[in-house]
């Protein structure tokens, strides 16, 4: 197939690509496009046949559900069923923005889209490209990230061209995505509301709105055997090429155990990628080193650490040693993705 690629530089100027984009939709086929969190894949969520396309392109496994798009807040009402006074007061507090919210589905929503479940998660974002690209395509926009299953989630063009050009119909590119990992999925088809992923809204802010929302344990625990709620959450996730390991504990430690693995496994001739912080990253003698961001600010950890992972694979690092995050706020995002990237293979320091 051959792939139309368009690039935003100016959103009055280049409106032109959204609504050739929004074509696509109305003919069935694949869009990439931006959001605020990561890319999507995007097809009619009405269309079965489109969202097929969808599973194919990425190589997704069919009981993995689809999160579907929408412009419009009230859209919530037309795609969800008994739709709850929390879910409403989550949607009025956190969109357009980061968050989905899992709801009964109605019957619009095809069984393809919802992978046969009986709920359906809805999410706004507030993305000014993702929302005109919605809004023209006049239906809601089932979207996993638009990587190929397994890998690390794209947060720049470069990446969905990487895995998808040739796969897909349209890609829609602009900046690269703020928050840099996915939304935080909510369920609140049930009471109490789990959150079955974490992501750019916390559980902190999440609670301001109900304050018995709590955190899936199959997300948060040190445990691999906990089963996640989320059914994609089971799959083996965010792993670049290279093989990941995670060491944990306090800071001057960590550096300590990583200067000494980098130093072991070069003396095997193996490539080695360090994971470090602007704080630390003078602090590593061997291997190659990039830092994710600031632990000052840990949204710039977020943003960009899948394009890190991918960064070591573009360099051909046979391994990737990362230091770890506190498990708080944004931290939980963060360690949550770090550790389904490692396989739970993660060294702690006492
Ligand atoms: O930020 C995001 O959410 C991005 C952008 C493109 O919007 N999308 C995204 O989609 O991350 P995807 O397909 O890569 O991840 C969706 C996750 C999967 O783990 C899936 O199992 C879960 O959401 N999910 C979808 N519908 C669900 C449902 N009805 N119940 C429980 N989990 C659901
Ligand atoms: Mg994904």
């Amino acid at each position: 197939m051959k792939t139309k690629i368009n690039i935003i530089k100016k959103l009055e100027k280049d409106k032109i690509f959204i609504d050739e984009a929004a074509n696509v939709i109305k003919d069935g086929g694949l869009v990439v496009f931006p959001t605020e969190t990561v890319y999507g894949l995007g097809a009619n969520a009405l269309d079965s046949e489109a969202v097929k396309k969808i599973f194919i392109a990425k190589g997704r496994p069919q009981d993995n559900p689809l999160i579907i798009h929408i412009a419009d807040k009230d859209d919530l009402y037309k795609y969800g069923k008994n739709v709850s006074k929390i879910a409403k007061d989550l949607a009025d507090k956190f969109w357009p923005g980061p968050m989905t919210l899992v709801v009964e589905k109605n019957n619009l929503i095809p069984d393809v889209t919802s992978a046969n479940l009986s709920t359906i998660g809805i999410r706004m974002p507030s993305d000014e490209v993702a929302r005109e690209f919605i809004k023209k395509s006049n239906v809601a926009i089932a979207a996993p990230s638009a990587n190929i299953s397994g890998r690390p989630s794209p947060t720049d063009v470069k990446r969905c061209i990487e895995d998808l050009d040739g796969r897909v119909d349209y890609i829609l590119g602009c900046n690269e995505s703020e928050v840099g990992v996915e939304s935080t999925i909510v369920d609140v088809s049930v009471y109490p509301p789990c959150v079955l992923r974490p992501g750019g809204i916390t559980l902190e802010m999440l609670k301001e709105v109900c304050q018995d929302i709590y955190m899936d344990k199959g997300i948060i625990g040190k445990d691999a055997n906990i089963k996640p709620k989320a059914p994609g959450m089971k799959y083996t996730h965010y792993s670049p090429k290279a093989r990941v390991r995670v060491v944990d504990g306090n800071l001057d430690k960590c550096v300590e155990k990583i200067n000494e693995m980098v130093h072991n496994y070069i003396e095997k001739g193996l490539r080695v990628g360090v994971m470090a912080t602007d704080e630390t990253r003078n602090e590593y003698k061997e291997g190659l080193v990039l830092s994710l961001g600031t632990r000052n600010d840990v949204s710039t950890i977020a943003k960009s650490l899948f394009s890190t992972l991918r960064e070591f694979d573009d360099k051909h690092v046979d391994i990737i040693i990362s230091e770890a995050f506190m498990e708080e706020g944004l931290g939980v995002a963060i360690m949550n993705r770090l550790k389904k990237a490692c396989g739970f293979d993660i060294v702690k320091i006492i």
